[in-house]
């Protein structure tokens, strides 16, 4: 069997041995304490392990909520909602929950993880009693704004955002980079 597409990645002459179709159920859940070690995706996010560690405690203290996308058991998909203002993120009127960190595995995005993690967040934040969502999102960062703008959100700024995490080799990393905050209200 020849592939006939280029949507795969893969060259159009690589050999095929077999193909199957694959569903499955994916649950937006919290965080749990066995999703820990799952949640550098076998080294992919490695940087971020003491900010994922840093986010998880923040869960168990009832300071934000960490949200998983469940597929038989693995965290697929990812994010953070926040209920105290990051500290790159313009004041407001107290009434917002902030929406970052939203990732989701590779192979398994644009099937609906990300819009159903953001979905979800926004859910927690209502029950919260929050009125609005607020995240940044990178500039360049074009298909997070596409999907960012399906969901509602309309950018209300721009900014550049300065913010700092220790990476795999301990050594802190400062990012500043042009973001948009983007807002939705729910
Ligand atoms: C941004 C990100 C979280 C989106 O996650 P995702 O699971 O791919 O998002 P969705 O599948 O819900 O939506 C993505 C696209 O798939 C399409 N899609 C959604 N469900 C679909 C389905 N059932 N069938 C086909 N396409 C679908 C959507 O129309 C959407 O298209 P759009 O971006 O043109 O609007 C993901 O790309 C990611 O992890 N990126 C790297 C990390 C990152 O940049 N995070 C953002 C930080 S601000």
């Amino acid at each position: 069997m020849r592939n006939q597409t280029k949507e795969s990645g893969r060259s159009d002459d690589v050999a095929i041995h077999g193909e199957i179709t694959i569903s499955g159920k994916v649950t937006i859940r919290d965080v749990e304490p066995d999703d820990l070690r799952h949640l550098t995706w076998f080294g992919a996010l490695d940087d971020f392990r003491d900010t994922i560690q840093k986010n998880y405690r923040a869960h168990q203290q009832g300071r934000l909520r960490y949200l998983i996308a469940d597929l038989q058991g693995f965290p697929v998909g990812q994010t953070v909602v926040a209920f105290e203002r990051p500290a790159d993120m313009p004041p407001d009127d107290g009434a917002a929950a902030y929406l970052y960190a939203i990732r989701v595995l590779a192979p398994l995005r644009s099937v609906g993880i990300g819009t159903a993690l953001a979905r979800a967040a926004e859910q927690v934040a209502r029950e919260r009693g929050c009125q609005r969502v607020r995240l940044t999102v990178q500039t360049v960062n074009t298909s997070a704004l596409a999907l960012y703008e399906r969901l509602g959100y309309r950018a209300i700024g721009q900014v550049v955002s300065e913010w700092s995490y220790t990476d795999a080799h301990g050594r802190l990393q400062k990012i500043n980079e042009p973001v948009f905050v983007m807002e939705r209200a729910i």
